[in-house]
């Protein structure tokens, strides 16, 4: 007999759940990255947008079919469309899925170790050139972010293995508005500092000569990583999702709380940031990290509070992590009827091995830390492949899936199927039919050309 699908218990542990993939180092690491290294404002502009008429629309679409076929991406994909090339999507996302794991671990690996760099008192006086020389050290070298790396994947793939998950998104419910309230904190204190006005106008006060289509390219695909979408992350978490539940105001709620979270990070990093010497907006994957650490040394309590924000940091990448794994253990779970644990096992080491490179990619190995020709780091890079165009392209093909094949007729009946009226709907199938699709094509065009035919 089959085992019976489980379902979130309410639609508030859904919302959580939803919300614990969603926000994480997306948020709080990467959106400022990004932020940083594409000019700031005009990019914060672009992103917001794009989370409406992109990010919205696609997460109500993943929950849809997830909901509608109870299934993992591949198994959804050929559930809806049996025989047909759609399964190929399911297998891109769970490609992906592995992939961004390999990386994303390795930054949560640093944040693990800030944790004990923070606690030590390392950065007492805030001296700026140690807290460079602090980075250094964390990742620099072979051992440490293996080693860290290793911890945050074990741990991933120990609740993945025991299917534990849910027994998290009780704690993180008190957790996250805790590692909220702290970034408002903090946010307060950045935007205090004497010099802070440079950065919030930075960060806020739109330039938009600086739009170009990569630009635009980065804001959809920050959008899209930071809600966990274009892989079928959402996709599975729908299909733990009850038929009773309004998915339309489940995922307002959902990219509501994750939007409000980047905002507020970069309220935290901008404002400090261009009041420390020979720090630059484009430092790159390294940038939180060595600003953070100025704004810690600068509060009373900094000791006490910045370890406890790289505690909760690591929470909330944790609660991303296992999603990232859940998807393709769903997969040889449901398709593959492998045991639980053997699938987290084996994902887990992949990903653990694939890892490597982007640890080693911060100086310890030249190569890596500045690939010859393109001139970036393998970790910038992978990310720039699997956490911008592979999820572009996947939610590309997942808006065409459900506004041309599945249909949106289809998917409407199955959202209404809670008995409530879906309110936007109108609006809603215009976006995922032609707009998001439209918008996706048509930048990814305007890139080849500008940066291949020009
Ligand atoms: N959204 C998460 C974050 O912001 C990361 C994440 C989890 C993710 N699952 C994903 C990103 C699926 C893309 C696709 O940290």
């Amino acid at each position: 007999m089959e085992e019976k699908r489980g379902t979130w218990g309410s639609k508030l542990k859904f919302v959580l759940a939803a919300a614990g993939s969603a926000i994480g180092l997306g948020n709080i690491w990467r959106f400022p990255t990004y932020t940083g290294l594409h000019g700031g404002a005009a990019f914060v502009l672009i992103y917001i947008i794009a989370v409406c008429v992109v990010g919205i629309p696609l997460l109500i679409a993943e929950l849809t079919i997830g909901r509608h076929t109870q299934r993992n991406p591949v198994g959804a994909f050929r559930a809806i469309s049996p025989k047909s090339k759609w399964v190929g999507l399911g297998y891109l996302g769970i490609i992906t899925g592995v992939f961004i794991l390999s990386y994303y671990s390795v930054i949560a690996g640093w944040v693990i170790g800030y944790i004990f760099v923070t606690a030590s008192g390392s950065f007492k006086g805030g001296d700026e050139e140690l807290i460079r020389k602090i980075f250094e050290i964390v990742t620099a070298n072979p051992f440490i972010p293996i080693l860290l790396l290793f911890v945050v994947i074990g741990i991933t793939t120990y609740i993945i293995s025991r299917g534990v998950q849910k027994g998290i998104e009780g704690w993180t419910k008190v957790l996250m508005p805790v590692l909220f309230l702290l970034l408002v904190g903090l946010a307060i204190r950045s935007l205090t500092l004497p010099g802070a006005s440079k950065g919030i106008q930075f960060y806020l006060s739109p330039n938009f000569s600086k739009i170009d289509s990569l630009v635009i390219i980065g804001a959809i695909g920050q959008a899209l990583f930071s809600l966990s979408l274009g892989m079928g992350t959402m996709l599975t978490y729908g299909s733990y999702l009850s038929k009773k539940e309004d998915l339309f105001s489940s995922s307002l709620w959902v990219a509501f709380a994750d939007t409000g979270v980047a905002f507020t990070a970069g309220l935290v990093i901008f404002p400090a940031l261009f009041t420390i010497q020979g720090l630059s907006p484009a430092e790159g994957p390294s940038l939180i990290f060595k600003v953070l650490p100025v704004i810690f040394s600068k509060i009373p309590g900094g000791l006490i509070f910045g370890t406890a924000f790289f505690i909760l940091l690591t929470i909330a990448a944790i609660t991303s992590t296992i999603s990232l794994l859940e998807v393709p253990t769903a997969y040889f779970v449901d398709e593959k009827k492998w045991e639980r644990w053997k699938a987290a096992l084996l994902l887990g080491f992949i990903s653990f091995l694939l890892g490597f490179p982007s640890a080693l990619s911060m100086g310890s190995v030249k190569f890596l830390s500045s690939i010859p020709l393109i001139k970036i780091d393998f970790l910038s890079l992978m990310d720039i492949i699997w956490g911008n165009l592979s999820l572009i392209i996947g939610s590309l093909l997942i808006a065409i899936f459900v506004g041309w094949k599945w249909g949106v007729k289809n998917a409407v009946d199955e959202i209404e199927s809670s008995g409530k009226r879906f309110a936007f709907k109108n609006i809603w199938q215009i976006l995922i039919k032609f707009i998001t699709p439209l918008a996706i094509i048509l930048i990814l065009l305007n890139t080849v050309y500008n940066y291949f035919v020009k």
